[in-house]
């Protein structure tokens, strides 16, 4: 070993040198997310809406700003994951398609309470206005918070036009229609009636999608 010439490029240059070896290391390690990344931009299931998706109508987009404003992501998730135990708990796992339309997406990553990706027509909306306002009075052990002045603070104010034209210009299909009849309806409408309308929209357009790739990744 001793009176060999070493070689530039070999194993011993780089794991001898932290500098080199740090370098390659952050050359490989984004090669291979690009490689993993990249393609998911021209893959037509996810960039192209699961079929029944349509972009939030007006009174529910302003629902989903309520959403995050309250942080409920950080106590609900919003997919359900390919597992058995999911799919029977909480319906089809979601699709990527299902998600083409969120701006920002709201997976979330804690389950504090139920993952909400498809309770959307699971209860009326009575029960939601209950659940909001104090869930106890509901689900007796529940340690979800209530949001009782929801339903004081009026969305007629809200710039709704504002936010689906910046929908609009990364990639959301409004129309000039949509957009011009978007003020409407937030007429007498509440907070909760906006985040209620969110809630009952959550995985129910590509529900039957969703429970046709389940049942094909079965067989
Ligand atoms: C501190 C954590 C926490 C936060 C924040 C939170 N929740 Fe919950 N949520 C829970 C828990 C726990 C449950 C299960 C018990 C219950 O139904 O109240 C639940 C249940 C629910 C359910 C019923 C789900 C089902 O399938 O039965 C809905 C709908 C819901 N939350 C919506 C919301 C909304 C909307 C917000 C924000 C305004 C929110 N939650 C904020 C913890 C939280």
């Amino acid at each position: 070993m001793a009176n060999q010439k070493k070689k530039f490029f070999s194993h011993e240059t780089l794991e001898t040198n932290i500098g080199l070896l740090i370098i390659a290391s952050i050359l490989v390690v984004s090669f291979a997310g690009l490689v993993q990344i990249v393609p998911l931009y021209f893959q037509h299931s996810t960039t192209e809406p699961t079929e029944g998706v349509e972009p939030y109508e007006a009174l529910q987009l302003v629902g989903r700003d309520i959403y995050i404003r309250e942080g409920c992501v950080g106590c609900h998730s919003q997919q359900i994951r390919m597992l058995q135990s999911e799919v029977q708990r909480y319906g089809p796992y979601s699709l990527a398609g299902e998600f083409v339309y969120d701006h920002p997406f709201l997976w979330g990553s804690k389950r504090t309470g139920p993952d909400l990706a498809r309770v959307g027509g699971r209860y009326s909306d009575e029960w939601h206005r209950i659940h909001l306002r104090n869930p106890r009075d509901l689900v007796p052990e529940s340690n979800m918070p209530a949001y009782p002045w929801l339903q004081h603070n009026s969305v007629e104010g809200v710039d709704v036009q504002g936010r689906m034209r910046a929908l609009r210009a990364i990639g959301v299909p409004y129309t000039d229609e949509q957009i011009a009849q978007a003020p409407e309806q937030l007429q007498d409408r509440t907070e909760e009636d906006a985040l209620v309308m969110y809630l009952q929209s959550l995985g129910v357009a590509g529900r039957e999608a969703a429970a046709r790739a389940v049942a094909e990744g079965s067989r």
